[in-house]
């Protein structure tokens, strides 16, 4: 089943110059990336793109982790692309996440934990909608893309 995703890479790897790397992995997959954009946050996107943690006791610091520097999202379209993009991620908590994974291999952090990734395909709606327009997600056809889905 083909979905589209949001991963978006979070503060603490663009300053440690982790986007490329972590772009390299979608791609390695055989993922396709269909939208690419580096924004710095609003509070008010934040507060969307989080809305589900508004009330939670960490919510303070991660808002002012996200707002502290760029973030890149990713729109990624590939079957079974929100699971996928969840196992590359890892589990949110960094210093236990699988060796392997993006939090695995990069982070030792629970809340700067590298990247996100959206979790169903309804809230990666959701989110995307948060980074893109409609006109700004490119549908086209990967030479590779038969060998792969
Ligand atoms: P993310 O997958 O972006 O979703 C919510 C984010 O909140 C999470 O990654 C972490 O960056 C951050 N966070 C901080 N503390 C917690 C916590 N106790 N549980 C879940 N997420 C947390």
């Amino acid at each position: 089943m083909t979905e589209t995703t949001l991963l978006m890479i979070k503060p603490d790897a663009v300053q440690r110059a982790l986007i490329g790397r972590i772009i390299l992995r979608v791609e390695e997959k055989g993922l396709k990336i269909i939208g690419l954009r580096m924004i710095r946050l609003t509070k008010s996107m934040v507060d969307q793109l989080y809305d589900i943690h508004i009330d939670k006791n960490f919510y303070p610091v991660l808002k002012t982790f996200i707002l502290s520097g760029p973030v890149i999202a990713i729109a990624i379209q590939g079957t079974n692309a929100v699971k996928v993009i969840r196992k590359l991620a890892g589990i949110t908590n960094s210093p236990e996440a699988e060796p392997g994974t993006i939090r695995g291999d990069f982070g030792l952090d629970l809340t700067k934990n590298i990247v996100h990734a959206s979790d169903e395909v309804e809230r990666a709606q959701y989110e995307l909608n948060i980074f893109f327009r409609k006109d700004e997600l490119v549908e086209y056809e990967l030479i590779n893309e038969d060998w792969i889905k």
